[in-house]
């Protein structure tokens, strides 16, 4: 009998690839369960509409009744979270629907693993919530718990109900803690995409503050294979950090993206920063790397180009995204950024 795996927030950036990287490598059958925010979109998986081990439900994680009742038809064995509110920014505006998925969400798929025979939970959770670190060191496993915004405050809070829900009640839940991913299918709201798209268009980018923060960069791809090896290998009631070893700061990317496109350093702004914006991620891996085997395969200067050719070749995704009307709300406050600029 073939695995069969529920994945929450599936129609997003990551689960949309975790979903085309399983189906492709491995033999699941694979329920998308998604609530089609502004983040979620179907196009993401165009390709697999007519696929035999795929499936979709348009559905809320914070509603029991729906997921009990999906359960009842598909009785799957696994549940891999994917899905939550994600924009740190969005956070600091209104957390109330960050708590209210990250959250509850969480909470109503515990409930369900509990109610339901699943072999492995998989939450998928962040290196923000372990906040910020200084000039040197890295997060580990067992750095504690220092979220800065409302986003990463509630990932920990899920965080820890899937700590309480393993040891209460022995639900197979594991926790994975990977750094910023980079790819295709990623809403231009977050740094890379909207650095890409605003030099394909010759549009201002805003750089928050100085642009020295670090992130640790990884491949979509490769983030996606991580959790495959959990799902296959890791151990109960354990965490998993994921990172592939990449600190840049923010001002060298863009000017790499820029370089890359033939565009001028003139369209970067610097921009009123981001409050408590955190000033370095770095991913130590080493226990996925030494107990499951896990490598990354993509280096920086590959993804990055990989990344910004298929930005330019899906203009249709791309057009699609622009012209919808949830993107409204980023381009208010995308306006309002740029009416901040620090350094003109
Ligand atoms: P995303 O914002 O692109 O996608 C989130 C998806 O969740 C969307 O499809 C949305 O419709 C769905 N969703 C939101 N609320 C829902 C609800 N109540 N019920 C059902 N579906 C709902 O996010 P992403 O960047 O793909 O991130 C996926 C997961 O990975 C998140 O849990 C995030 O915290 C985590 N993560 C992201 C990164 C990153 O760099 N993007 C890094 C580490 C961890
Ligand atoms: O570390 C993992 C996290 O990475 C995930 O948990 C989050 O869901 C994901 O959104 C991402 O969070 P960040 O806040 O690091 O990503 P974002 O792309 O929003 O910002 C990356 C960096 O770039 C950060 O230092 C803020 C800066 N930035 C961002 C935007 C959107 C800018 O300077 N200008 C911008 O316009």
């Amino acid at each position: 009998m073939k695995l069969k795996l529920f994945v929450t927030g599936g129609a997003g950036f990551i689960g949309s690839n975790f979903i085309r990287i399983a189906l492709e490598t491995q033999d699941y059958n694979i329920v998308n369960y998604d609530k089609l925010t502004y983040a979620g979109n179907l196009e993401n998986l165009k390709d697999l509409e007519n696929n035999e081990s795929y499936i979709f439900y348009k559905g809320d994680i914070t509603d029991f009744d729906s997921l009990n009742e999906v359960y009842q038809k598909e009785k799957f064995d696994v549940i891999i979270n994917f899905a939550a509110e994600t924009h740190v920014d969005r956070s600091i505006n209104n957390s109330y629907p960050f708590i209210h998925t990250n959250v509850l969400g969480t909470q109503a798929l515990l409930e369900l693993a509990r109610e339901a025979k699943i072999t492995r939970f998989i939450q998928i959770s962040t290196d923000e919530v372990y906040g910020s670190l200084p000039e040197t060191g890295k997060f580990t496993e067992e750095s504690p718990l220092k979220p800065n915004s409302p986003y990463s405050a509630s990932k920990a809070s899920a965080d820890l109900l899937v700590r309480a829900y393993y040891k209460t009640y022995k639900i197979p839940a594991i926790i994975t803690r990977c750094s910023n991913n980079y790819g295709p299918y990623q809403f231009p709201e977050k740094l890379i995409p909207l650095v890409i798209l605003n030099a394909i268009r010759n549009k201002d980018i805003p750089v928050y503050g100085d642009g020295k923060n670090i992130r640790d960069w990884i491949y979509v791809e490769d983030h996606c294979k991580a959790i495959l090896k959990i799902l296959e290998n890791g151990v109960d009631g354990e965490i998993y950090n994921i990172g592939a070893n990449c600190e840049k700061q923010n001002i060298d990317i863009v000017r790499l993206i820029l370089k890359i496109l033939g565009r001028d350093n003139s369209l970067i702004k610097f921009v009123k920063d981001r409050p408590a914006h955190d000033r370095r991620y770095a991913i130590d891996s080493r226990k996925i790397n030494e107990q499951l085997g896990w490598y990354p395969e993509t280096l920086f200067e590959d993804g990055i180009k990989r990344t910004i050719n298929w930005y330019r070749e899906n203009q249709n995704w791309v057009n699609n995204i622009l012209t919808r009307e949830y993107f409204e709300y980023y381009k208010k406050q995308y306006e309002t950024r740029l009416g901040e600029i620090l350094n003109e």
